[in-house]
Parts: C-alpha cells; structure tokens; sequence
C-alpha cells in the first residue's frame, strides 16, 4: 500500500504548472472515438481515471498511442463491439460518456455502470432522460446501461436540476442526431465548453455551451482534429490553497484565472494575496488567516470539489467558519480525519460544517476518503506539526499528476512510499529531520 509521508511546517515556494482537466479531459476522450479519422489530443494528464478510460476504449479496439508525456493520438476505425463491460470500467464515473459517444456513433451502446468516488448516491436519471427524449430506448440490467435508438432524433430537453455529466453526455449523442437538439438548463461549467469546443473542432454544430441553453444541430459526420485540453482548475485551486496554508508564495502557471475567480474571491475575503497574470495566479499569504462562510454551487459559485480544500484551510483560520455542501450529500467524510489531526469541525445534517479556527493541526496517520478530501489531508499534512501519513493515495491518483512530485518542487518534505519499505521511511525522515 502507498502512502504519503509529509513534515509540515515548510513554506510552499516557487512555480508549479497545471496539468490538463480530468474532468474535461474524460469527455474529450469519450467524444474523440466518434470519428474514424485521427484525433491528436494535448495537454492529456497522465492521472488514473484517464489511464482507465483509455484503457477501456483500446478494450473495444480504439488504438492509442501515446506520443508525448501528455499528448495521445486516437484511432477509433477499429471499433470493434460496443460493450463496455469490464470491471475495471466500473471504477470511474467519466465512462459514462462512453454511452453518449457510442450511441451517437453506433446508435447502440452498453456500458458497466459508472462507480467512481465515494461522496454520494450519484443517480444517472439526468443521462437516461435525456437519451429517452433523442429516441432512444433505455434499459438498466445486470449493471449495465444499455442504450439503443433506430435513428436520434431531435427536440427541446429541459433538466430539471443543473448536472455536468448528463450535459456532457446528451450533447455527444445529440451531435449526430438528425435535427436540432435544445438542451435547457444546462451544465455551464468549464469542462462542458471545452466538450463543446471540441466537438465542434471535429465538425460538430453546437452553439451555446457555458449558458443554460445549448443548441445543437445534428451532423452525419465527425472528422479528425487536433485539440489541446484547459488546464484543471481544481488541481489549480488545489495549489491555491495550499500555498495560502503553508503562508507561501506560489506562481500557479498555466490556468485559466477566470475559472478560479470564486477561489480567488474566497482567498482575498480571509486575506491572503493574490495576483493574477494572463495565463497564471500568484497566491501570497503571510500571518494566520481570516474565517469565511462558504457554500457550494454550481459554476460560477464556489466548486464542490474545492469544498475539502477550503475547510482544511479554515479549520486553522482565526474565528468560526460554516462551510455548506449542496452538491454531494456525503462530502465531509475528510472532516473526521482532520479532527483526529486537532481539528474542531463539527458537522451537523451532514452536509453543513462548523470549523471553529484552531492555533495548530498536528501530524497524525489519516486515509484519505475520496479523491478532493485526500488532497485537503496533504494540505493538512503540510500545516501540521510533525510528520502526517496519508493513506489511500491510489484516491489522490485519480485526479492529481504527479503530485507528491509538484509538492517537493515547491519545496514540501513529502514522499510517496509502500508502507512496508522501512528503509525508504527512515531515510526521509533523517533528510528532513
Ligand atoms: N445527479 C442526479 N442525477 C443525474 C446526474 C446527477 O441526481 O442523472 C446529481 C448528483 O448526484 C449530484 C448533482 O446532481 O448531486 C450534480 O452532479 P453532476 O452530474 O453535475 O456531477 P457529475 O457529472 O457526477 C462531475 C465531476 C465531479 C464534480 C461534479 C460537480 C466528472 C467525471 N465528475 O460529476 O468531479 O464534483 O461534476 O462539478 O466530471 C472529482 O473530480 O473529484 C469529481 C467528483
């Protein structure tokens, strides 16, 4: 089993750059077997959810080659099955894309039913709706969501309640239905534009995406493209606060600022500094930081996967802070961890925190729960006092690229070790001392 061991104490310095989104990334994968032609993608990062997608497509026949740390060339001619049914696949949540992009290709899909972090019930009713209403028909057997249509049609879909995944799905399926596809109160998040963008590279008419309306004009074909992913905005956001715990002072390159703005809005409420450039975010935090109130929304409001992050921050911010969850109902299982780290962190209905600011958390063994709570476990182990374990790291390596490897570039004493290798351990700690 690995794990992370990390000294806390030691300021976050220097530059670190962002890798591409996971979240977008997942799509944009799923979206790319839709042509028959070529599709070059940069800007790939190289974390497991990725790793399992692509795994999952080269099981179907989809050929990838890796030319680049970060750049794949797909070539779906090979296609041979649309059965997505292997265990493994039922491990990330992103392989539902796979239905949207089989069923707009090959009118039919069947594919293992996502499972991905644990921090709710996670439905795909939004997915199903939305495949029902493109004529398709639905059926959820065996573990398996099998989708079929004679022809995909057009027509108006309105989603009761806002999700990324069921826009990102509809739409790949609905770019090569016949007629026009309104997809209302739609997802407006980042990763849903860069969906977009892409498949409108590859010849797709998609007009709208980052508003509640998208508009799509089904085409007969999808053509070979080359793309480059955004940069991840939680892996960004998750340097943003880390260099404010450790009172450092980080150029975050290779992001987006406007995607970070309710990061950003958060950081300057409890004081830290932050600049902002074209394309990268210095964050500048000296002195124990302020409490803030803070609920998460969908985009622009604050992003649940930055929740973990803010509370791990807070729980050593000066007065009492409530950080609200609206979007998972079972997101707070990190907070346990982090009072057995000193933290005081009461959680009430499960899905509202009260952090009552302490002087100083202290290193302690904790696993990590999920992938964004096992991130806010690091940055509690970077605060803390003594030598923190996080346990659980494959969790972590879902989302993050090497990051164990960005961390000590910033100057972290933090390695990534089998728990069993006393030899690794020892020598670390005599280093750090
Ligand atoms: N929901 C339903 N029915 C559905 C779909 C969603 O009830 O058919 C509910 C969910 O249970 C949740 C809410 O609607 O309560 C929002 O879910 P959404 O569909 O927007 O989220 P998702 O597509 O499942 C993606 C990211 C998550 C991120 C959320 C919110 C991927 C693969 N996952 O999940 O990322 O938290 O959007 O922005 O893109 C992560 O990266 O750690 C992660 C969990």
């Amino acid at each position: 089993m690995q794990q992370y061991i990390i000294k806390g104490g030691k300021r976050l310095e220097g530059e670190v750059k962002i890798s591409g989104y996971k979240n977008a990334a997942l799509g944009i994968i799923a979206a790319s077997i839709m042509t028959d032609e070529i599709v070059k993608i940069e800007n790939v990062p190289n974390v497991r959810d990725i790793n399992v997608l692509l795994k999952a497509i080269e099981d179907i026949g989809v050929e990838i080659d890796w030319v680049g740390k970060n750049t794949i060339k797909v070539n779906a001619s090979k296609i041979n099955t649309v059965d997505v049914d292997f265990d493994y696949v039922r491990k990330i949540r992103g392989s539902y894309y796979l239905v949207g992009a089989l069923l707009g290709k090959y009118k039919k899909a069947k594919v293992a039913l996502p499972g991905g972090c644990n921090i709710g019930s996670r439905p795909i009713d939004r997915h199903v709706k939305g495949f029902e209403a493109l004529g398709s028909k639905v059926k959820i057997e065996r573990g398996l969501i099998c989708v079929e249509a004679d022809k995909l049609s057009g027509g108006n879909i309105y989603f009761d309640e806002s999700s990324v995944g069921a826009t990102i799905n509809v739409m790949l399926a609905a770019c090569m239905a016949e007629g026009q596809v309104v997809l209302e109160n739609a997802a407006k998040e980042p990763h849903v534009v860069d969906v977009a963008n892409f498949l409108n590279s590859m010849g797709a008419n998609i007009k709208g995406a980052g508003t509640e309306v998208i508009r799509i004009e089904g085409v007969k074909k999808l053509h070979g493209s080359e793309y480059s992913i955004i940069p991840d905005q939680i892996e960004a956001g998750t340097f943003m606060f880390a260099a404010a715990a450790t009172k450092g002072d980080v150029l975050i390159t290779n992001v987006i600022p406007k995607h970070l703005e309710a990061f950003t809005a958060k950081l300057l409420e409890i004081g830290t500094e932050v600049i902002e450039y074209d394309d990268a975010i210095r964050i500048k935090a000296n002195g124990r930081l302020g409490s803030a109130h803070v609920k998460t929304l969908v985009y622009p409001g604050f992003l649940t996967d930055m929740q973990p992050q803010m509370t791990t921050l807070l729980s050593v911010s000066e007065g009492t802070s409530i950080v609200t969850e609206s979007i998972f109902e079972n997101r707070f299982k990190y907070a346990d961890e982090l009072v057995r780290m000193g933290a005081d962190i009461k959680v009430v209905e499960s899905n509202t925190a009260i952090i009552t600011g302490v002087e100083k958390l202290t290193g302690a063994t904790v696993s990590a729960p999920d992938l964004r709570g096992g991130a806010a476990l690091v940055i509690a182990g970077l605060m803390a006092d003594g030598y923190t374990i996080v346990e659980n790291v494959e969790y972590i390596e879902r989302g993050y690229e090497d990051f164990e490897i960005k961390m000590q570039e910033l100057g972290a004493a933090m390695i990534k070790v089998n728990s069993d290798d006393e030899k690794a351990i020892r020598k670390f700690k005599f280093k750090v001392g």
